[in-house]
């Protein structure tokens, strides 16, 4: 260690055991689960602990709570606890009512649905919302999906989902947050309050959120889905934790466990993480509900020889809800009455089953989420429709913009579009929608035509997919039918502006959608090219779940919109956007590679030994056939304004130990027309004891000015933003020399040092 002094803090996100000031006890509540509890027998426990999949939907291997009718009378009998993917306000009211008033106790079931980014009404992808960095959109949308499942039964969600990840191989980053831990726990905290509100649930709009998966999913080997994941001390506390944590102080109510095991323990019986750090330490005092059968998938891991043995380690690690997996109904009941398993872990789960079921209210009224009137007047509304729009439109990436090719004139021009993604009404809704209709998206070309001043003509050119996907079956892409290729190749010969809407299928992301290739699947390379040949003024809609290997497009395409998959609005923000009604203002919350070979790659990664320029020999740490620098770097965006960073400030030279550092710097809109630009602080710690990454993002704001206008941006450092967890898991703040970087994107323009603790 190159500093001798160092501090150890102890601080909110610290592994230092506190009870913050969303996760308290409420002693009256306490009093009720105690009476109740007394009175309840240890079959009834259990029941509390088990959650059945509904009738239809099942996004795992088959159900095991058996028929309908057998799911029924297991609820009667007190056996069930939670369901999932029941929806609807008649068909909640009928499990609803069996349990209040068929069961012995009458114990009101907690209902669950994937509300991942949005109900009916759907919001952009969730990776799609990051990358607005906008937290007040980004929570309003949280709390329009809250509404909307809300109104129809629903009082649980399984999300945020806040799974670190750096590999765009992994299909699931569409759900997450991208690559970076602080952007990712401040969107995890705008999520959970869009989610559950103030935490009293005293509006029936507001539901229960879910942390997951905890943890290191976003890190399985290979972005293989189910696989194992082996992770550094220095990796799960200092990128793949700080989101949970701060979603429990923001109050969250559930944590869900990954399927993955993490360094050869199945997260689901991680004992170190669930109960030590989890509940403990961090002092989370709602449940832990197991993913799809990751309790019985133990077995397979070769981690449990039997169900016998699968429950009892998921109990014992504090697994307190197993979903779909029927595992502890018919053992916990002997392995508690066999001295087994203690009658102390079946306790603590029930009791913070029990617990959120009373912070939400359903005690006092089992129904209050079952109103057939607000069910109509709230899902699908005009407002909520409003609210995906806006959030829409903050998500969109200007990637590339050569020549002003952008925004779109809106007159005289001849337009064509191509690609028959173009047309999808399907597509643009993106993974996890399993409450939304099919083909419900306003498509790109209907967003498009609402703009009359130009001709425009689609003609479609390549169909991307063989036949349409769905949330059960593999996409299979157009590798063979080029017979539109003529038609388009005519049509953008003659055109002043081709829009060709590329990219993936919103199907191709998402739980089980790992690839191994992300480039334009299919045809589209080839497709793109051939269109190039006769016309180059292309403008590329990007519409993916994940980032892309772009490498040729961005050398050619002279206007390149990342569009993700933007939900029921997609068409209306695309076209806004397009036609500069709108100013983009997105930036990436993941990093592009060149090609998959680069990944994992991501902007906060260390430096080398020989971290030296390729002038000087050929032994420097470098890739032999492409650049080692990402295609387009996190943090990255442009608008059709432009900014200029200047008079980066730190209000002193050296500061104290526990001194706020106060860094500003000036943002110019240098443009003709007003825009937004996220202005971004990157630190470095230049010497620690444990090597610090090359940057880490710690502040980041949203500012708008008009043309012409120049605003000071200012910044607060202290000890969360200047500290790491070392290999003894402590948050410690060393003294020494950082470097403070300010500008549009990781690739930050403006740097200055100061020193601290010295
Ligand atoms: C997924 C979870 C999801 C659950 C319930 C699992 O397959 O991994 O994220 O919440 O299914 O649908």
């Amino acid at each position: 260690m190159k500093f001798t002094q160092f501090f150890t803090i102890t601080m909110m996100m610290s592994l230092t055991t506190m009870i913050n000031a969303q996760q308290q006890l409420n002693p009256e509540t306490e009093k009720k689960i105690d009476i109740l509890m007394s009175k309840m027998t240890l079959e009834e426990k259990v029941g509390q602990m088990n959650q059945y999949n509904g009738f239809w939907d099942v996004t795992g291997p088959a159900p095991v709570g058996g028929t309908a009718e057998q799911k029924y009378e297991n609820i009667k009998k007190g056996l069930v606890g939670s369901m999932l993917t029941v929806r609807g306000v008649s068909e909640v009211k009928a499990v609803q009512k069996i349990a209040v008033e068929q069961t012995r106790l009458g114990i009101p079931l907690i209902i669950g649905f994937d509300v991942i980014h949005g109900y009916k009404t759907l919001s952009p992808i969730p990776l799609a919302e990051a990358a607005s960095w906008d937290l007040k959109a980004i929570e309003k949308s949280a709390q329009i999906a809250a509404s909307e499942a809300a109104a129809s039964g629903i009082n649980w969600t399984f999300g945020p989902m806040m799974d670190i990840s750096r590999d765009p191989r992994w299909g699931r980053v569409m759900e997450g947050a991208g690559e970076d831990p602080f952007l990712g726990s401040k969107i995890a905290i705008a999520r959970v309050k869009g989610f559950q509100g103030d935490n009293t649930f005293k509006s029936p709009l507001r539901i229960a959120a879910t942390a997951k998966h905890f943890a290191g999913y976003g890190f399985v080997d290979g972005a293989l889905e189910y696989n194992a994941a082996e992770i550094s001390t220095n990796t799960l506390y200092n990128q793949i934790l700080p989101p949970f944590n701060a979603a429990v102080d923001a109050g969250i109510k559930s944590v869900m466990t990954s399927f993955n095991t993490i360094n050869g323990i199945p997260a689901t019986a991680d004992r170190y993480l669930l109960r030590d750090v989890l509940k403990k330490k961090w002092g989370f005092l709602g449940f832990v509900i197991s993913d799809w059968a990751s309790i019985k998938e133990m077995i397979p891991w070769g981690f449990s020889k039997d169900e016998n043995e699968a429950a009892k380690s998921a109990v014992e690690a504090g697994t307190d809800m197993d979903m779909e997996g029927g595992i502890y109904v018919p053992y916990l009941i002997d392995l508690v009455k066999t001295g087994k398993v203690k009658q102390e872990h079946v306790d603590d789960a029930v009791r913070r089953i029990l617990r959120v079921k009373f912070e939400l209210g359903l005690f006092d009224d089992p129904y209050r989420f079952l109103d057939e009137k607000r069910e109509k007047e709230i899902i699908g509304s005009k407002a909520n429709r409003e609210a995906v729009l806006d959030i829409a439109k903050k998500s969109i990436v200007l990637l590339k913009n050569d020549q002003n090719i952008l925004p779109l004139k809106k007159s005289g021009q001849n337009i064509v579009v191509l690609g028959s993604l173009a047309e999808s009404k399907n597509s643009p809704l993106g993974s996890w929608r399993i409450a939304a209709d099919d083909d419900t998206a306003v498509s790109v070309l209907e967003g498009l035509q609402k703009y009359k001043g130009n001709s425009l003509k689609y003609v479609k050119g390549l169909e991307i997919t063989k036949v349409e996907p769905t949330f059960l079956t593999e996409v299979q892409y157009n590798m063979t039918d080029r017979s539109g290729f003529e038609e388009a190749k005519k049509a953008a010969k003659e055109a002043d502006i081709v829009v060709m809407v590329l990219g993936e299928h919103g199907f191709s992301s998402g739980e089980a959608r790992s690839r191994t290739n992300i480039d334009l699947p299919g045809l589209q390379q080839e497709f793109l090219e051939e269109i190039y040949k006769v016309n180059s003024n292309i403008v590329l809609v990007l519409t993916n779940g994940r980032p892309l290997s772009i490498s040729w497009a961005a050398e050619k395409i002279p206007g390149i919109l990342e569009c993700w998959q933007l939900g029921t609005e997609t068409g209306n923000a695309v076209a806004e956007v397009l036609y500069g009604d709108y100013n983009p203002s997105g930036k990436l919350p993941m990093t592009f590679p060149r090609n998959v070979g680069q990944i994992p790659i991501y902007y906060n990664h260390y430096s080398t030994g020989r971290f030296m320029d390729k002038d000087n020999n050929v032994f420097w740490s470098h890739y032999s056939d492409v650049d080692k620098t990402p295609l387009y770097p996190f943090g990255y965006g442009l608008s059709y304004t432009t900014f200029e960073y200047s008079n980066l400030k730190v209000n002193k030279k050296s500061f104290a130990k526990g001194e706020k550092i106060i860094v500003s710097v000036d943002l110019k809109n240098t443009g003709k027309v007003t825009g937004k630009e996220v202005v971004q602080l990157y630190l470095h710690d230049e010497f620690a004891s444990v090597v610090r990454p090359v940057k880490e993002l710690k502040g980041f704001e949203l500012a708008e000015l008009k043309a012409g206008e120049t605003k000071t941006i200012t910044f607060a450092l202290t000890d969360a933003e200047l500290g790491f967890y070392n290999h003894q898991h402590e948050f410690v703040v060393e003294a020494g020399t950082f470097k403070v970087m300010v500008g549009g994107s990781s690739n930050a323009g403006l740097s200055m040092k100061f020193e601290y603790g010295n």
